[in-house]
């Protein structure tokens, strides 16, 4: 049974990567599909790729600047009434050393894949408590499980996430609300190459590991899987997702092999 047919799903980071097939693939469920992201011109492009085009609403933000969002948000809620499916991607990768990165960087990372979230969750929740349903979808990482080097401000950041979205979920799963935090290893997409580096500029490459990472089609279908079955965690990955259950059951081996990785 498709239960997407008619509902309203809002994607951040909808302009590339895997919000950019979580778009693709919504939309072809016949779900209502708000697309926002910084880059307007790639937001159209995509809206014009959507199966149902005419079912999409391009929504340009930045996701840190608090008052866009708010004001966003506003719009959404009187344009659509209560958001179903709120999708919490959009998200910027660090590639540099913690004593390199300015905490300006270390900021800047926290306010786009941390509190941008925060901020739409609280916007759209309300209307979907007293609506009785809602889906926060949160798109964490592997690095959201253990810390990893050049990842210092990702890794925390998509911490962060998980101790937020549990909470939630905590407070609020009997009035009808569903969370999802999703936790990606490798995915084929640009991540690295927008990633920042310690004074904020661009990385600017395609790391070996994403080039050889399963495609954002796929990991997009396992997201959407997960939301259907209500999953409250997820990984979606190849042999990365092993260092999960090393941080868990097998500590010393997680700390063994992450003290090898050559951070340059
Ligand atoms: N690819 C992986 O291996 C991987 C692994 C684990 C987790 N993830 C997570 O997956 C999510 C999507 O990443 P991706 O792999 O699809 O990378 P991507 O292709 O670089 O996509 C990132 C998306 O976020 C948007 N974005 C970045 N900064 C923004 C800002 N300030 N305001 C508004 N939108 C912003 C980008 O749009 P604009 O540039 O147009 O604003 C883009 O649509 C991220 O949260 C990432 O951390 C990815």
């Amino acid at each position: 049974m498709n239960c997407f047919e008619g509902k309203t799903v809002w994607i951040t980071g909808a302009s590339s990567g895997i919000g950019e097939a979580l778009a693709y693939e919504y939309s072809g469920l016949g779900a209502w599909v708000i697309l926002s992201a910084r880059r307007e011109n790639e937001l159209e492009r995509v809206k014009a790729a959507c199966a149902h085009s005419d079912r999409c609403t391009v929504t340009p933000l930045d996701l840190a600047d608090q008052q866009q969002l708010e004001t966003a948000a506003d719009r959404m809620l009187q344009q659509f009434g209560a958001i179903d499916i709120l999708v919490n991607n959009g998200g910027v990768s660090q590639r540099s050393l913690a004593i390199e990165t300015g905490v300006d960087v270390d900021r800047r990372i926290m306010e786009v894949d941390y509190f941008s979230g925060v901020t739409l969750a609280k916007k759209l929740l309300p209307a979907m408590v007293a609506k009785g349903s809602g889906h926060i979808v949160a798109i964490s990482s592997i690095v959201g499980m253990f810390g990893f080097p050049l990842r210092s401000a990702y890794s925390a950041a998509k911490h962060a996430m998980h101790g937020f979205y549990e909470s939630v979920w905590a407070e609020l799963h009997t009035q009808g609300i569903r969370v999802t935090v999703v936790c990606p290893g490798r995915i084929l997409t640009d991540v690295s190459r927008h990633a920042l580096v310690g004074d904020g500029t661009l990385y600017g490459k395609m790391d070996h590991g994403q080039a050889g990472g399963i495609t954002a089609q796929t990991c997009a279908r396992k997201i959407i899987k997960a939301v259907r079955k209500n999953k409250k965690e997820t990984y979606i990955g190849k042999t990365d997702l092993l260092m999960i259950w090393f941080k868990r059951y097998i500590p010393c081996l997680y700390y063994l092999l992450v003290s090898k990785v050559q951070p340059r």
